[in-house]
């Protein structure tokens, strides 16, 4: 088996191509590496890397030569990120996804294999777990784009061109994320002592997922899953955010204070106050949910990053 990984310089990618080598195949990474290269040494000498951007319809095309399967995670990401770059990240989603299909379809490839984000829910996870078939409200650039590349992917799939599964992640944690988003923040501050800074009141919820659950749940979709799907990915146990920064004070022993203060004005419009998952048709195909409790995966998380000699 040969599969291409987009994006597979960045967190998830990286643990993800480690698992796809791990089990024989042969892999090409193409990543523009906008965040970093987080591949280590040992994995880069078993892979073939390509430095290209996947809005480039030769070098995708080149990427996908003879590919089973195409895990297409490139994106821009991170709320501020994306508030500041909305045109790049629509771009990054619609044109390189516009490209995968074009090489998957010219190539022959199995099945496109995409992360999409739980995003896509917006503001309609409140009373209870989001199911895959809840209505959706996309409201950012970045969850838009994704849902269009849902859709994208469906057309496809109804024109008998190429299989397809959309993993709707819950925010993903774990060694090697990187230092934008919460969790990284959020430890970089306690282990130098420094306050934690919460946006708002810290009592919007979200649903943390561990990535060696995630690279679970994407290889056993990836194998098990026919036709074209969505699937949540989550930990199905809702966090406020004081109750996360609380939880990382204590697995650090830090002597931090938490600081609530204002978010950044771009902000307003994206944030949601709850969001949790259900995993339940991941479970029902695949046997397997993820399971971390939060507690353990930030205790891995802090011994990485000791391990490391930097914050996360
Ligand atoms: N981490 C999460 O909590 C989360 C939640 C929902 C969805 N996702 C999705 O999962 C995927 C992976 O996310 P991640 O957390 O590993 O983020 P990441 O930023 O670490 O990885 C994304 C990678 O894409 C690369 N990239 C960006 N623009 C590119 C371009 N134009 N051409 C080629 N490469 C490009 C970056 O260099 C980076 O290595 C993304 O599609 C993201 O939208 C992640």
């Amino acid at each position: 088996m040969k599969s291409l990984v987009t994006g597979g310089a960045g967190f998830i990618g990286n643990h993800l191509v480690n698992r796809l080598l791990e089990m024989g195949h042969e892999v090409v990474v193409l990543d523009n590496f906008r965040r970093g290269n987080k591949l280590d040494k040992k994995t880069i000498r078993s892979i073939e890397l390509i430095q290209g951007d996947v809005r480039d319809r030769e070098t995708v095309l080149r990427a996908a030569h003879k590919t089973d399967w195409i895990f297409h995670f490139a994106a821009v990401l991170g709320v501020d990120i994306v508030a500041d770059n909305p045109v790049e990240t629509m771009d990054t989603e619609v044109v390189g996804m516009s490209n995968v299909a074009t090489a998957a379809t010219l190539n022959g490839t199995e099945r496109v294999i995409y992360a999409s984000t739980s995003g896509v829910y917006g503001k309609s996870a409140i009373e209870e777990a989001v199911r895959e078939d809840f209505a959706v409200s996309p409201k950012s650039s970045y969850a838009i784009a994704k849902r269009y590349n849902e859709i994208y992917l469906a057309s496809l799939f109804e024109e008998k061109i190429f299989e397809s599964v959309s993993l709707r992640f819950f925010n993903v944690y774990g060694p090697k994320q990187d230092r934008r988003m919460v969790i990284p923040r959020f430890f970089q501050q306690a282990i130098a002592g420094d306050p934690i800074t919460v946006f708002g009141s810290g009592a919007q919820t979200r649903d943390f997922t561990y990535i060696d659950d995630v690279v679970e749940a994407t290889m056993r979709l990836a194998t098990q899953a026919s036709g074209c799907g969505i699937y949540n990915i989550s930990n199905e146990d809702e966090h406020t955010i004081k109750d996360l920064a609380e939880a990382i004070v204590k697995v650090t022993g830090s002597s931090s204070k938490i600081s609530f203060i204002n978010p950044p004005e771009n902000r307003y419009d994206f944030e949601v106050e709850r969001r949790f998952g259900s995993s339940q048709k991941l479970f029902d195909l695949t046997g397997f949910k993820p399971n971390t409790p939060l507690e353990k995966g930030l205790k891995i998380v802090y011994e990485s990053c000791l391990a490391e000699g930097v914050p996360a």
